[in-house]
């Protein structure tokens, strides 16, 4: 069966849990995606190069953002853990992301730096109230514009900006959360369905609860019958 273009959020701090939605879903998509949940919990950095044997990409979604310096001193000390895909916060600045891509070359040439734009959480009113006068739409084609510049691999934003993106490079993988199969939207609020994300344009999707809520195997296998 063909690989479809999904990464699996696997959001646990538990091992046990975690090892059951990859061997779940591995045969049916490309990768992997482990946050701060899996990352900073006992045991979860070693375990994440464990999976790296299950025939999937590694997505460690660490969103560092920080100096300059800091960025660049956290991507050497990843070394070890050599994920595929890595992402940074672009709202971090260019410095930021030069300093990211420096530290990707000197330490490890096939992995993808990605740059988080405005989180899919996250509304035009949450971003007035956080001091911004721009909408979702315009600050993610600004931050893609920044990460241009430095080099960046790929870009994660909504299916609602997937053709802003676009725009400003051709190149960029297009990196997709806020996917839902049903219309259970939690706390996202940019959402869309994943066979649509597709059509915009999207590289990638990031799918969380709707396949690790419950059955996985069961879950994967509706979401693989919406891509249809
Ligand atoms: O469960 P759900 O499908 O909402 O999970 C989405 C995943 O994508 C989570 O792991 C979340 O941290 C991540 N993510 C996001 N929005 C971004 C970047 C990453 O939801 N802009």
């Amino acid at each position: 069966m063909k690989k479809q273009p999904i990464f699996v959020a696997v959001d646990t701090n538990n091992i046990k849990r975690a090892t059951q939605i990859v061997n779940a879903t591995n045969k049916y998509i490309y990768g992997v995606k482990f946050g701060l949940e899996f990352f900073c919990s006992k045991g979860g950095r070693d375990a994440i190069k464990k999976f790296k044997n299950k025939n999937v990409k590694i997505f460690l979604d660490l969103k560092l953002k920080d100096i300059p310096n800091t960025v660049y001193k956290a991507i050497k000390s990843l070394k070890d853990v050599s994920p595929d895909y890595l992402t940074i916060h672009a709202s971090g600045g260019l410095e930021m992301m030069k300093a990211a891509k420096k530290a990707q070359s000197e330490t490890n040439k096939k992995l993808k730096i990605l740059a988080v734009t405005v989180l899919t959480s996250l509304s035009n009113k949450d971003l007035k109230q956080m001091g911004s006068s721009t909408s979702v739409e315009s600050q993610v084609q600004k931050l893609a514009q920044t990460a241009k510049l430095a080099k960046i691999h790929g870009i994660v934003c909504s299916a609602h900006e997937i053709k802003k993106v676009k725009r400003v490079s051709k190149n960029f993988e297009i990196i997709v959360p806020g996917i839902r199969i049903s219309n259970k939207v939690q706390d996202q609020k940019r959402v869309m369905s994943p066979k649509q994300a597709l059509k915009l344009g999207a590289t990638h999707l990031v799918i969380g609860r709707d396949i690790t809520k419950g059955n996985p195997k069961a879950n994967i296998k509706k979401v693989l019958n919406a891509l249809i």
